[in-house]
């Protein structure tokens, strides 16, 4: 899988890449990461890429010509026709585990960092093929953003996690919050772990587990929870036809 990440700070990656799960999935190739800096595709003396906007108001705007530099070289040179740009931005489409599943399945990915007041809107109407925000929030910029999605989708390639860690069994791939967990030592600080746990009863625990997880997401979640009760409704209806 590749990911081209079209950034102005893309030290912003060395130390998130060189751990953990996304540094084995470099390590085995199941990716590659390319960066490419905005600022190298500038003309001016200062590598300028930003400047004040049209109309006034404060904050700055990402510069068009610069980006366009750079999208332009970065798909001639990858052969990336009909890979969409996503835009990394507060006001694209909430970010969840089903577009994450969705990513994880294309082979190329390219993601455009926003910074500032965000990109020129004439780059967004001539390049940009989806939008994405990771939340209802501020971020400085799109790159937090975008590690977002690229651990998101990496850790569900094949290979990319043990199956002991198997990512089937996250919070949300049932479309429900995760059940609590325990490990050695039995008792910790006067609590003990669930009796049901040590039983070896699989189809118990398995129940019980079931329960914890409805429970929590019913308290937590009550727009996980209303979604999850109707799927299965649907389900069951299906069932009886
Ligand atoms: Cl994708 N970018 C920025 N700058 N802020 C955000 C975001 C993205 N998603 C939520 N907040």
């Amino acid at each position: 899988m590749e990911w081209h990440i079209v950034t102005a700070f893309p030290k912003f990656y060395s130390s998130p890449l060189d751990q953990s799960i996304l540094r084995r999935a470099l390590e085995r190739e199941l990716i590659t990461v390319s960066l490419y800096d905005i600022r190298d595709f500038t003309t001016d003396k200062h590598k300028q890429i930003d400047d004040y906007p049209y109309g006034g108001g404060p904050g700055m705007v990402m510069k068009p010509e610069p980006l366009h530099r750079c999208l332009e070289q970065l798909y001639e040179q990858n052969e990336l026709d009909g890979v969409p740009v996503t835009y990394l931005t507060p006001d694209g489409d909430p970010y969840d585990q089903k577009k994450a599943i969705e990513l994880s399945l294309r082979e190329k990915v390219v993601l455009l960092c926003g910074h500032y007041k965000g990109i020129d809107e004439r780059v967004r109407r001539s390049w940009v093929g989806e939008e994405i925000s990771v939340g209802d929030y501020v971020l400085t910029g799109g790159e937090a953003a975008s590690l977002v999605l690229i651990d998101s989708a990496v850790r569900l390639l094949p290979g990319a996690i043990s199956d002991i860690d198997s990512a089937e069994t996250d919070s949300f791939h049932s479309g429900l919050l995760d059940h609590p967990h325990y490990t050695r030592p039995e008792r910790f600080r006067g609590m003990a772990v669930p009796k049901i746990l040590l039983s070896g009863n699989h189809a118990e625990i398995a129940k019980w587990r079931k329960t914890c997880a409805l429970e929590r997401t019913r308290e937590r979640r009550k727009d996980l929870y209303e979604k999850y009760i109707e799927s299965e409704n649907d389900i069951l209806g299906e069932q009886e036809v």
